[in-house]
C-alpha cells in the first residue's frame, strides 16, 4: 500500500485513549503514536492492552497500559493520576470505549439500559471531569468523544445505545462551552458502520440494510475514524469546538 503523506502532528503530546485495546480505539492509538504522541491505553481487556502497547513502542513512542473500567469513578481517578505522574501532562483525551446491548425496547432489561448508559455516557463524564482539571491548569486540551450516527438518527433495537450516544453529543456541546475559555476544545465524531468486532456480530440482513443506505457503498474502516481524530487532536483544529462530525459514507446528512 502507498505510504500516506503525514500532514498533521501531535508531536510530544500525551493522549489517553479509552477502549484502545482493539478496533477503532487501537487504530486511533497507532495513528496518534505515528504522528508523535505518547499514549495511555485504558481498557478492561488486559491482553489487548499488552498487544497495542507493544505496537506503539515499536513505532518508537512511550506508552502506558492501564486496566480500567471507565464506568468506575475510583478506577478512572487512578488512571488519570498515574497518567499524569508518568507523563507530567495530559493533552488529548479520546473517550472511545463503548458497548452495545441491542434488543427491542419491549424486551430490554433495566440492567442493559443502565450498563450501556454507565459505559457510554457516565464513562466520558468521569474521564472528562478528571482529565480536564489537568488540562485547565495547562490551558490546553483536546477532548474527542466517540458518538454514533444512531445518536443523531435513532435506531430500532438500540434505544439504550442511541440514547447514550445522543446524550454524548449534548455532553460534548456543554463541555465545549464550559472549557473553551481555558483553550480546551471538545468535539464528537459520529461514525457510521465501521468494520470491527462490534459490528462483526451483526447478521447478514442487518449488514445489507446498512449498505443500502450508504451512498459511498462501503463500510468504514477504523482508519477512517483515526484520521479525523488526528486532525481534531492537532493544532490545525484549534478553532473547532462543540461540533459533531459524521464519518459514515454519507449515511446521515444534516
Ligand atoms: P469494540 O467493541 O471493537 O472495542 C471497544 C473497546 O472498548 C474494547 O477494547 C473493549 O474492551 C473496551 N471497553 C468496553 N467496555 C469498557 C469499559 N467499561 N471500560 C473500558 N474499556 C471498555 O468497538 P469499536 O467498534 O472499536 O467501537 C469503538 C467506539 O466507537 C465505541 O464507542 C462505539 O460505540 C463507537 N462506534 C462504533 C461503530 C462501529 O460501527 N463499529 C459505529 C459508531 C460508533
Amino acid at each position: 500500500m502507498k505510504e500516506k503523506k503525514m500532514t498533521f502532528t501531535v508531536e510530544n503530546r500525551v493522549a489517553i485513549i479509552t477502549g484502545g485495546a482493539q478496533g477503532i480505539g487501537k487504530s486511533i492509538a497507532l495513528e496518534l503514536a505515528k504522528a508523535g504522541a505518547n499514549i495511555v491505553i485504558a481498557d478492561t481487556n488486559a491482553e489487548g492492552i499488552e498487544l497495542t502497547i507493544k505496537e506503539i513502542e515499536s513505532i518508537g513512542r512511550k506508552s502506558l497500559g492501564v486496566v480500567c473500567n471507565v464506568a468506575n469513578a475510583e478506577e478512572v481517578n487512578k488512571l488519570i493520576n498515574i497518567s499524569n505522574e508518568t507523563f507530567k501532562k495530559i493533552d488529548i483525551l479520546v473517550n472511545n470505549a463503548g458497548i452495545t446491548r441491542d434488543t427491542l425496547m419491549m424486551r430490554m432489561d433495566e440492567k442493559d439500559w443502565d450498563l450501556v448508559m454507565d459505559v457510554n455516557l457516565k464513562g466520558p463524564f468521569l474521564l472528562t471531569k478528571a482529565a480536564s482539571q489537568i488540562m485547565m491548569r495547562q490551558r490546553y486540551g483536546r477532548i474527542i468523544n466517540m458518538a454514533s450516527v444512531v445518536g443523531l438518527m435513532g435506531n430500532a433495537g438500540q434505544v439504550n445505545y442511541s440514547a447514550s450516544k445522543g446524550g454524548l453529543v449534548a455532553f460534548t456541546k456543554s463541555v465545549a462551552k464550559e472549557l473553551a475559555s481555558r483553550n480546551i476544545t471538545c468535539n464528537a465524531i459520529a461514525p457510521g458502520f465501521i468494520e470491527t468486532l462490534m459490528t462483526e456480530k451483526l447478521d447478514e440482513k442487518v449488514r445489507e440494510n446498512y449498505m443500502s443506505v450508504i451512498p459511498l457503498r462501503r463500510f468504514g474502516k477504523p482508519e477512517d475514524i483515526a484520521a479525523l481524530v488526528l486532525f481534531l487532536a492537532s493544532e490545525n483544529s484549534s478553532y473547532i469546538t462543540g461540533q459533531v462530525i459524521g464519518v459514515d459514507g454519507g449515511m446521515f446528512m444534516r
